[in-house]
């Protein structure tokens, strides 16, 4: 049965799911490395397919930018069409002095300044984190492929412009990048005891003012979606 925003039927998406924040790249990522995509979704211009990778039904979605995004494409994913693994693939900005630009980071843990977390009532302050499965298989696919990358805390912030200037602070507690889906993404994988990881690169640097050209975001972006493609096969 269709949601109020997927068309999808059941049993149209795979088990496990590629989210770019951007739908384009979505539709990107399916025709240049799917064999034999459909598209399940148009609902929004939030479209998702499904086809094959190495033989491996994958599907891939967009997931609109921000928590309240991700929420409710990721909880429908999750909840009504059965999907074991999401993993999100982002840009990010670096926060730790030694996160370069084009970096690739594997989000372990996600802080937020979000409060959506409220909406379970835990008499405390819950650190929305990855599953191991994910991480060890994204880990694994990124030292093969070779490049720099980092695996850590990363920051879900609520804000892009934001008028408190805190990401010196994040920087002072070891926190790696900035970006802004994926601490509702781990708490919906875990509310529903399901998989999610979040792999990121790093499009820019805002406390050094640096930022990559399309161009470049479009390779480093192709380097990302090969290690989640990996980590996707190997979760098969
Ligand atoms: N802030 C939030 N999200 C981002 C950024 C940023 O600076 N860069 C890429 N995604």
């Amino acid at each position: 049965m269709p949601t109020p925003h997927n068309n999808a039927n059941k049993g149209d998406i795979a088990k496990t799911v590629l989210m770019p924040g951007d739908p384009l790249r979505a539709k990107f990522i399916a025709e240049n490395y799917l064999e034999d995509p459909v598209c399940y979704n148009e609902v929004r211009g939030m479209l998702g397919y499904t086809g094959k990778y190495k033989g491996v039904p994958v599907s891939v979605q967009g997931s609109g930018m921000g928590m309240p995004s991700i929420g409710i494409y990721s909880w429908e994913l999750f909840n009504e069409y059965g999907v074991e693994n999401i993993i999100r693939v982002g840009t990010a900005g670096a926060i730790a002095d030694n996160v370069q630009l084009r970096d690739v980071v594997i989000g372990m843990s996600a802080s937020t300044n979000s409060a959506y977390a409220s909406q379970y009532r835990l008499p405390g302050t819950y650190a929305p984190t990855a599953s191991w499965s994910l991480i060890s298989a994204a880990v694994k696919a990124a030292q093969e492929k070779g490049g720099s990358f980092h695996v850590g805390n990363i920051f879900s912030s609520d804000t892009f412009y934001d008028d408190a200037d805190s990401l010196a602070q994040w920087q002072k507690i070891g926190v790696l990048a900035i970006e802004m889906e994926a601490a509702a993404l781990y708490m919906n994988a875990a509310r529903a005891g399901k998989n999610a990881l979040c792999i990121l690169t790093v499009s820019d640097c805002p406390l050094k003012g640096l930022s990559t050209s399309a161009e470049e975001r479009q390779t480093t972006f192709r380097d990302m979606m090969e290690i989640a493609l990996e980590t996707a096969y190997s979760v098969k």
